[in-house]
């Protein structure tokens, strides 16, 4: 006996004691403490005790003020958060709006990118496109943020087993639903695995008990036939019907046979199935009910629109030893503000171009962050014809064409029209459209979609607006990989002199808020310390 099976066997020899005496419940907590059942219990985000007001009332200790370099969530959170316990904040926010990455388009905005090219939004009212965020995972501090803030969500659809796959390069003709391509891959994985197992090729990991178990578990998995049909996977309704079930009579017509094992192998489909695996992109997701930027909108208000200065784009940071000087250039004047202490909380590779005396090595760390492009058209329709037409309600279909991914709104259903995301990209597909003008983007995204959704995707196109985030003024770039362990990165994490750095890039979740909510608390955390010891 191995000593793994040998423990193994000591172990449930152990539970099963536990059980005799202690019942059910007894056994399953031991379970739990031996890391051998699965806990429902919420696993925790990281620890963050909110600065108060009672913290200064009950040391006497005067309050402090805080200037704060840009107005993405880092910054608005680093704000409200210290404006709670009564410190004096001031942003400075370079764009004439606040919320950074976490950008809503409505009609009548206006956006020029740094190419200059200016395109004004003309969606119909009620329609929105999230040129940034999009979803929420539940475990996010996004959600408590929500919570708290009042601002309303509901679910978004990341995975739908009526949306679409298409992969081009691999010969595909047309499309084919989720569904039908994951029940022809776990069909016929099912069955490769059910046959090996049952020949005999996993003896050596599997006992008699776990072979049954597992063929047991192959044969509801991929529906396959039993020991007698050798396993097999012919197809069954989990692909799908061409005609749906009826009354009376009517058994519906079923799409039919799947095809060969090798041509679905070919196909490639499978490649996309473990996205929805994703402890960050499983299902339940949520988006706020009225566009992601009801996030920004809400934390600006809950700091006070009199502390936030738009369109004020920071030129200089000085740490003077007991205070801190910052410049900025607003309607073309120059301003400075002095604070007790700095949030700088822009995109590192930004903020590494802004002049400061915060030494070299800070320098050398902020310019040290890979940047990643990315970008989204929104496409709104006169009608919803993936939803009437397609019975697609939300989701997403993947592809391999460089429009990557088309996301179907989550909202407004059976409304009269609606907003497709006619691609999400990345690398150098998006900079691919990124180079073009929003004309010929929009003609790029819709000659690749036809392909997938016919001529619907040109023919009832009502107007479109697309977002290059390299291109965007005060961001220029989506999101950063941080070099995480490196003397750098290191670095950043703790204050440079007066000034605290935060967002997403300092955290372990960069591409989504909450790491910029997570790296603000940090930064919020470590100043109040310093004030409360000083
Ligand atoms: P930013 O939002 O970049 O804020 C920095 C701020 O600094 C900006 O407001 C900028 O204008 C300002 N600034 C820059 N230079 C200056 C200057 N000189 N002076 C003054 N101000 C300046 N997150 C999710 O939770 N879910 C998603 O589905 C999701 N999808 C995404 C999809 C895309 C395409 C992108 C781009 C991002 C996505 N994210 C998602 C990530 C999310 O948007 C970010 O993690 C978050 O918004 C980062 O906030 P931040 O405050 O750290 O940075
Ligand atoms: N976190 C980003 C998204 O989910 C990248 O789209």
């Amino acid at each position: 006996m191995s000593d793994q099976t040998q423990s193994m066997v000591s172990r449930r020899g152990f539970l099963r004691t536990v059980g005799i005496s202690g019942g059910a419940g007894a056994m399953l907590a031991t379970m739990g403490a031996m890391g051998l059942a699965p806990s429902a219990a919420a696993a925790v985000t990281p620890a963050f005790r909110p600065p108060e007001r009672s913290d200064f009332t009950l040391t006497g200790r005067p309050g402090a003020s805080v200037v704060v370099l840009g107005g993405g969530i880092a910054g608005l959170t680093a704000a409200y958060e210290l404006g709670k316990a009564g410190y004096h904040c001031t942003i400075l926010e370079a764009r004439h709006r606040v919320g950074g990455r976490n950008l809503t388009i409505r009609g009548g905005d206006v956006e020029t990118d740094l190419d200059g090219r200016t395109q004004r939004a003309g969606f119909s009212d009620g329609v929105y496109f999230n040129a940034g965020p999009g979803r929420i995972a539940q475990w996010m501090v996004t959600m408590d943020y929500c919570r708290e803030l009042g601002v309303p969500i509901e679910v978004f659809t990341n995975q739908n087993a009526d949306a679409l796959i298409y992969n081009e390069s691999a010969g595909m003709t047309g499309p084919v639903r989720y569904r039908t391509a994951k029940a022809d891959v776990y069909g016929y994985v099912s069955e490769l695995l059910a046959k090996a197992t049952d020949q005999g090729a996993l003896d050596a990991r599997l006992t008699t008990e776990d072979r049954d178990r597992l063929l047991s578990f192959l044969q509801s998995f991929g529906a396959i036939g039993g020991r007698t049909s050798d396993w097999a996977y012919t197809g069954t309704n989990r692909r799908g019907y061409s005609a749906y079930p009826g009354a009376g009579n009517d058994v519906g017509s079923l799409l039919g046979a799947p095809p060969a094992l090798s041509d679905v192998f070919a196909s490639n489909v499978g490649r996309y199935f473990s996205f929805e695996f994703g402890y960050d992109q499983a299902m339940l997701m949520f988006q706020p009910v009225g566009g992601m930027d009801q996030i920004p909108r809400a934390l600006a208000r809950a700091v006070g629109p009199h502390r936030i200065r738009l369109n004020a784009e920071v030129t200089g940071v000085t740490d003077r030893g007991s205070r801190v000087e910052v410049t900025y250039r607003q309607g073309g004047r120059q301003s400075q503000v002095t604070a007790d202490y700095c949030v700088a909380a822009l995109p590192p590779h930004l903020m590494a171009r802004v002049p400061h005396n915060l030494g070299t090595p800070v320098t050398a760390a902020l310019a040290d962050f890979p940047v990643t492009a990315s970008g989204k058209i929104g496409l709104e329709y006169r009608s919803r014809w993936w939803e009437t037409d397609q019975r697609i309600y939300g989701g997403i279909t993947e592809t391999d064409l460089d429009l990557s991914h088309i996301w179907y709104p989550s909202y407004g259903f059976h409304g009269k029209r609606g907003l497709v995301v006619g691609y999400y990209n990345t690398g150098a597909n998006a900079r691919a459209y990124s180079g073009l003008t929003p004309e010929q983007r929009s003609e790029r995204a819709i000659s690749q979609g036809v392909k997938i959704h016919g001529e619907k995707y040109r023919s009832e196109l009502v107007t479109s607006y697309s977002h290059a985030w390299d291109r965007t003024r005060y961001v220029e770039g989506a999101w950063t990989s941080p070099r995480y362990g490196t003397a750098g990165y290191n670095l950043l994490l703790q204050p440079a002199g007066r000034v605290y750095f935060a967002g997403d890039w300092l955290s372990h979740e960069v591409a989504w808020q909450h790491g910029a909510f997570v790296a603000a608390r940090s930064a919020v955390s470590a100043l109040h310390q310093r004030v409360m010891a000083g």
